[in-house]
């Protein structure tokens, strides 16, 4: 690892278009400047609303390194805010989910409702009268917002709105979405979370990384047919595309290779697989029915941390500078309940811990974070396919599935907010 150094850090110098510097991945001051330029200042994802369904439910969550709390009020609003008393900091609420009305401190017992103000606090007369409840609230996000029920915040002020964010990207979760007979996806599996030995970075790279497949799952490809394998092989004959949304927000499309409808789930023939269609074409019609069920879901990045991974839905948590925790839950299809026990064995036959998929990603992404220890190469290429990429009628940048489109992408929109240009 490199030296820590004392001076300025020039993210244009250390993040260029067809390379980046490795002590983006190694540097304890970089990471810091993350958790506040892209984690604190900017939007992030926090969770889905389906999570907290009732008045009163709630979780709690990391927001890069800060813990929040997700609630659902009793007028049915939802709030994001800092999971930290106002009195001496203590973190208030240690469940992971749960239903309440209140929240209350474990140290003094200082007590908040669902949207964070403070309520009360014990042996009042202390204070004289001159404690202002009104500015000890637990401090809410600067702005919340939520598009078809995935929620993101800001925690610091921002002249940004979600919908800037997101952009045209909005396409991609209205993809998963608009799979569902009801137009809505549920997260309410709960999470399975995997500590990594790497940079948070290197997660979202994997998973939009089309060219490390038939290296990286070669085991699984030997033992398992899925539909995966058509994509390793000789390069001319791979068909998917990686695509560039804009605002780091990118997309592998395996679609193009596809050969009939369902490739993605696995089955097309079966008895709830012919009412999930039934359900389908009465609210779109044949046509639109037969293209959903044909590209299937969105395999594509929301950034900085949400990975819409298909059928499964992933965070990445940043911990410490080489080690963050990979979240994942099944994306269920609301309407279609039946569904739901084949995603979630799909879910652990791909994303668990003794699955084929993500084990062998994560093991990459340590093997990764080992050799950008090396002080005698300093840089990470990311030029392939530059010269093949072409833009298409919606203002994409587009390319061939193997191509690092969807990491220049990435960091595009990184430089961008850690230059505050
Ligand atoms: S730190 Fe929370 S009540 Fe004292
Ligand atoms: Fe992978």
């Amino acid at each position: 690892m490199s030296e820590p150094s004392t001076e300025p850090i020039s993210y244009d110098a250390l993040v260029q278009d067809e390379r980046v510097h490795a002590s983006l991945y190694t540097d304890p001051r970089i990471f810091a400047d993350e958790m506040d330029r892209l984690f604190f200042r900017g939007w992030v994802f926090i969770g889905h609303e389906s999570e907290i369904p009732l008045p009163g439910d709630f979780v709690t969550r990391p927001i890069g390194t800060q813990p929040v709390i997700m609630a659902r009020a009793m007028d049915g609003q939802v709030s994001v805010m800092v999971n930290r008393c106002a009195h001496r900091g203590t973190m208030v609420c240690s469940e992971a989910r749960g239903n309440t009305r209140t929240f209350a401190c474990p140290y003094h017992g200082w007590t908040y409702d669902l949207t964070g103000e403070l309520l009360g606090v014990p042996y009042p007369t202390a204070y004289d009268g001159r404690l202002d409840k009104k500015t000890k609230s637990l401090g809410c996000a600067a702005r919340v917002g939520s598009y078809r029920g995935f929620v993101f915040a800001c925690l610091g002020p921002t002249s940004v709105t979600l919908e800037q964010h997101l952009g045209v990207a909005t396409g991609l979760i209205d993809r998963a979405c608009d799979l569902s007979p009801e137009g809505e996806v549920q997260l309410t599996a709960g999470w399975v979370k995997h500590r990594c030995s790497s940079n948070w970075k290197m997660l979202p790279e994997n998973d939009l990384d089309g060219y490390h497949l038939g290296f990286v799952h070669m085991a699984l490809f030997k033992s398992v047919r899925t539909q995966y394998n058509r994509f390793t092989g000789d390069e001319k004959s791979v068909k998917g595309v990686v695509r560039d949304w804009g605002n780091g927000h990118t997309e592998i499309d395996w679609s193009p290779a596809y050969d009939g409808p369902f490739e993605w789930f696995g089955t097309a023939a079966s008895d709830v697989v012919g009412r999930y269609v039934a359900a389908l074409q009465a609210r779109d019609g044949a046509a639109v029915m037969a293209r959903r069920v044909f590209e299937g879901p969105p395999h594509a990045l929301i950034f900085p941390n949400l990975f819409l991974g298909e059928m499964n839905i992933a965070v990445v948590e940043p911990v410490a500078v080489e080690e963050s925790v990979h979240w994942h839950t099944p994306m269920f299809l609301k309407g279609v309940p039946e569904f739901d026990r084949r995603l979630l064995r799909q879910s652990e036959a791909a994303m668990g811990p003794a699955s084929f998929l993500l084990p062998d990603d994560l093991t990459i992404t340590g093997r990764n974070q080992i050799g950008l220890h090396s002080r005698r190469t300093e840089w990470l290429e990311l030029s392939r396919g530059v010269h093949r990429e072409h833009v298409d009628a919606e203002g994409r940048r587009v390319s061939h599935l193997t191509d690092e489109t969807t990491n220049r992408g990435f960091y595009r929109q990184y430089r961008k907010l850690m230059t505050g240009a």
